[in-house]
């Protein structure tokens, strides 16, 4: 057996990794490129810069590994989601893409509840009209650019403009097109009636794809870009919060993936297409066949304590600064922190809501305010998690936990007590990109389905187990809830 390759093409960069079939990362290799904000709620990105990125990260990645083309079986895709790719009947870009960050389809938003039912929409597709989904993007587009979409014939995400210029397919896999808000949930494909009511051409999308499913073979003209093989397989893949889980073996139900980054997702799969009654936590597939997955976003979570650290105590290193809270007392004395700095999607999908200080006293110093910042996250998610639990979801026994906030302790133990399971931490810390190769794995036939890949190829090591008497936190946990509904009237009027 040869290699996998698994490509990420993010906001920030493309990012190409080498897998054997043990799991290990042979080799690396990263190209960044910048995105546009040509009006204040804008985010755009040209599609050429993936391409580009992709020739440079590969180009890298085979240089510091000796391998070549020929070793590479099978290359798996994942990306940004939500953003919309729009095409000419030739494949040529029409516009700038708009990135699932961009702010602008307020507007949009409202127009797609109104067309499809505000309820029925989420009946159908999981999930409510947000700005971050692809839909409203094109109805933006066809209002505002109407000589732009006249000529639009083809409708991709990002990873998916990979796919086209690799292969000379269109194609798409499920769990990134259930991102799209114009999918069907359970039935896993376009929805009729959804582009129907939003008038709609069906012929725009393309067919869709499970993550493992072969799309196209690398052609010869993108083998001489690239340095892969004529003939290479290229796998359906995921979005990058499904190729992620799958990556951390979030394959099954039982376990969830908890990424805590800049912000925090909290990532459940499901063996059946729940979703939460009021839309506040997403549903979409899996990138696992006949799995679907809940998925609750915080927008603020390590980046509450960064905004922490660079306000009161910028010359202080993370660690110092968590270390310094691990031993003295936040919410069992009162103090609690509301992580909401940059508004909230989950629980409380409110762009006004704001970040707060409840319950100082003259007691308080740094390593207590510390504490209540690193608690309050933990709440925050804790929120989320019971949205999908109260959605029809089992409550899990193990949260598999990756991102830069993991390197705490203390924010490791408080986790670990806050969501009562135990945390275990994946030993590869490549994210989507690892998963995308995991999923190309099962398409090269390594494995006959992706929970024997995640096996064989998903390590993990214990981190922490809720205290005793800790577990849940129940009593702060629910003054934790009274919060938001007392203090919301403030944030709203601004
Ligand atoms: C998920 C989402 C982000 C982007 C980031 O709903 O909007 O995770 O996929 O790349």
């Amino acid at each position: 057996m040869g290699f996998v390759v698994g490509v990420d093409v993010s906001t920030t960069a493309t990012k190409a990794v080498l897998i054997d079939p043990a799991g290990r990362v042979v080799g690396i290799g990263t190209a960044e490129y910048g995105a546009q904000n040509p009006e204040p709620l804008w985010s755009e990105q040209d599609p050429a810069s993936w391409w580009d990125g992709l020739q440079r990260a590969l180009g890298s990645m085979f240089a510091s590994t000796g391998a070549t083309g020929a070793d590479v079986e099978a290359i798996g895709l994942t990306g940004q989601m939500h953003g919309a790719v729009l095409l000419d009947g030739d494949g040529r870009v029409l516009r700038p893409a708009i990135l699932w960050n961009d702010q602008r389809t307020a507007a949009e938003c409202d127009e797609i509840r109104a067309s499809v039912g505000a309820e029925r929409l989420i009946e159908i597709t999981g999930n409510d009209a947000i700005t971050g989904l692809t839909a409203p993007k094109l109805l933006w587009v066809r209002r505002n650019e109407p000589a732009i979409w006249a000529q639009v014939r083809h409708v991709l995400l990002p990873k998916d403009y990979l796919r086209l210029r690799l292969t000379g397919a269109y194609a798409m896999d499920k769990a990134d097109g259930s991102g799209t808000l114009l999918f069907d949930l359970a039935a896993r494909d376009w929805s009729n009636e959804v582009l129907a009511a939003l008038d709609l051409e069906p012929a725009l999308f393309p067919p869709t794809e499970e993550g493992p499913a072969i799309t196209g073979v690398v052609t010869t003209g993108a083998a001489a870009a690239t340095g892969l093989r004529a003939g290479t397989p290229v796998i359906a893949g995921g979005g990058d919060q499904a190729a992620n889980a799958v990556g951390v073996g979030v394959v099954d139900e039982g376990t969830v993936a908890l990424s805590l980054g800049t912000s925090g997702v909290v990532f459940a799969a499901t063996r059946t297409p729940i979703h939460e009654r009021a839309g506040r936590v997403h549903a979409f597939c899996h990138a696992v066949p006949g799995r679907w997955h809940l998925m609750s976003v915080m927008l603020s979570a390590a980046g509450s304590l960064r905004w922490f650290r660079d306000a009161v105590a910028p010359d202080v290193a993370f660690s110092d600064l968590a270390a310094g809270a691990a031993d003295v007392r936040a919410a069992d004395d009162g103090l609690f922190f509301l992580p909401y700095l940059t508004g909230e999607r989950s629980p409380h999908p409110d762009p006004l809501a704001r970040g707060a200080f409840v319950g100082l006293t003259l007691q308080h110093d740094r390593r207590h305010l510390t504490r209540a910042v690193l608690e309050g996250v933990a709440f925050g998610l804790r929120d989320g998690l019971d949205l999908m639990i109260g959605a029809g979801m089992p409550a899990p026994t193990q949260i598999r936990a990756s991102g830069g906030g993991l390197a705490s302790p203390a924010w490791r133990q408080i986790l670990a007590d806050v969501l009562d399971a135990e945390l275990v931490a994946p030993s590869t810390t490549e994210g989507a990109a690892f998963g995308a190769a995991v999923l190309a794995a099962v398409g090269a036939t390594w494995f006959t389905d992706v929970p024997a890949a995640t096996t064989a190829m998903v390590h993990t090591e214990p981190v922490a187990e809720p205290g005793v008497g800790r577990s849940g936190r129940a009593a702060a946990l629910e003054t934790y809830r009274a919060l938001y509904p007392a203090l919301a009237p403030t944030f709203h009027r601004g």
